[in-house]
């Protein structure tokens, strides 16, 4: 059958409503054309983050009743040192409110002056926490990555020879090789598990321990299944676990591949750093079994770590991301090709050719597809990373939360882009009004030109 059906019955619901023309068009202009200062009710399908914004299953909701809020040796902290062991085999762990937390504590140990930490492409709060201890992020993503046309089958791979370069002048300074499962910043695309192996062979040759940015594991180790020569007849569980098996520590946000509202994780196997880690987490997320979290958000980090690997759910997520890449692309819309885990990404210049880079495309479009249809995206580019950074490319990321929208929503969306790609010489560019230095994209107000 080629419908995709949902593996999942709805038993909560949520109403959503599209605002009028008119009130669209007032709450752009409060909130400067930035989507970020509007208000959640006046948004119809909401595609700014698949982070924290998933729906909890039954099961979850059963497990945070039953969770025990003691304040240390909670029940339910067992409950998710014991999953995280079956699951990533990591003994040692440390439950944090959200994935740059662990970043924090990881880099204030690791970090500091005159450090340089590579990775295929740095989430931008990795690396904002690696510049913040005083050390330098580079990103080593392959050349493929940079081109959005390019179906390499696994653009989130780690360049191994400029690792390579890098590790035999540089590695007394490199505390860590980051890799990221799957690279949100180079279009949700994921890494092989060939190029984990040879990247954990430089690490070791190197004596440079490897970790994973791991907040998409499941949804990267399915992409292996599907796609790495030899890897159909495994399970998306084993290959996780060979993927957490190659790395000496992560960091996670469970907003993501953990299906949870808040959390995240700090993996490390070794023992001293483990004790060090311990101590920074106490002194600012809370005791080591609670970590700035509740008992029922640890207990629901641990049921959602155990469905996420569930593989009717996994076709199911990855099947519907692709969905709305393939209908973009039969439509003529250029996006980051092959489409990615959790987002699709829009190339906004070849949407708007008729704006210069200087006009916002990107935001541009996030602003117009709000108007057209009550959708709310987000722009990673020129306004995102700053004039100054000149990212190669200005995307419109449309990110999918996990099992909240049905495929006729994700038509939906498909529709309204397609009807103003029909009109599109009419979107306006914009000049920005206001801007802070830091993270531009969350305050800066824009104007239409
Ligand atoms: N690493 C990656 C690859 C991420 O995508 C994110 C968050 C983080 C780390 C930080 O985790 O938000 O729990 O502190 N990404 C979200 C997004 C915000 O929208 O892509 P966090």
């Amino acid at each position: 059958m080629k419908t995709i059906i949902e593996p999942f019955r709805i038993k909560a619901v949520e109403p959503i409503r599209l605002a009028s023309p008119e009130k669209r068009e007032e709450v752009l202009q409060g909130a400067g054309c930035n989507l970020f200062k509007v208000a959640a009710e006046h948004v119809l399908i909401d595609l700014l983050t698949d982070s924290g914004t998933g729906a909890m299953s039954a099961q979850q909701w059963a497990a945070v009743m039953r969770a025990d809020e003691s304040y240390a040796g909670s029940t339910s902290f067992l409950r998710l040192r014991e999953t995280v062991e079956e699951i990533m085999g990591f003994e040692r762990m440390l439950p944090t409110h959200q994935g740059r937390a662990s970043e924090r504590i990881l880099f204030d140990l690791i970090g500091g002056d005159g450090r340089i930490v590579p990775n295929n492409a740095h989430f931008d709060t990795t690396r904002a926490n690696i510049e913040h201890s005083g050390a330098r992020a580079v990103d080593l993503g392959i050349p493929e990555a940079t081109d959005p046309t390019n179906r390499h089958p696994f653009k989130g791979n780690v360049d191994l020879e400029r690792l390579e370069s890098l590790l035999a002048a540089e590695s007394s300074r490199v505390p860590v090789v980051m890799c990221t499962v799957t690279s949100n910043t180079s279009g949700g695309q994921p890494v092989s598990l060939g190029n984990l192996r040879a990247t954990r062979d430089l690490c070791d040759r190197h004596g440079v321990p490897l970790f994973l940015d791991a907040c998409r594991f499941a949804e990267n180790a399915w992409f292996i299944k599907e796609r790495e020569a030899g890897q159909q007849e495994r399970s998306a569980r084993d290959i996780a676990r060979e993927m957490f098996d190659l790395a000496d520590g992560a960091t996670i946000s469970a907003k993501k591949d953990g299906i949870v509202n808040i959390g995240g994780l700090l993996l490390l196997r070794d023992e001293e750093l483990f004790r060090r880690a311990s101590e920074l987490t106490i002194l600012t997320e809370g005791y080591v079994t609670y970590g700035g979290l509740a008992g029922r958000d640890l207990e629901a980090m641990a049921q959602g770590f155990q469905e996420v690997l569930d593989e009717d759910y996994l076709r199911y997520r990855i099947r519907s991301t692709t969905y709305v890449g393939e209908k973009l692309l039969e439509a003529g819309i250029q996006i980051v090709e092959p489409p990615g885990g959790h987002a699709i990404y829009i190339d906004a210049c070849r949407f708007c050719p008729h704006l210069s880079r200087e006009q916002l495309p990107g935001q541009a479009l996030v602003v117009a597809l709000y108007r057209h249809a009550g959708i709310r995206t987000c722009e990673v580019g020129t306004v995102m990373f700053g004039a100054r950074q000149q990212p190669p490319l200005d995307l419109v990321r449309l990110a999918v939360p996990r099992r909240v929208y049905t495929q006729s929503h994700m038509d939906y969306v498909v529709e309204a882009l397609v009807e103003l790609y029909a009109e599109r010489e009419r979107i306006r560019g914009l000049r920005i009004v206001d801007a802070p230095e830091a993270l531009p994209h969350f305050s800066a107000s824009f104007e239409e030109i």
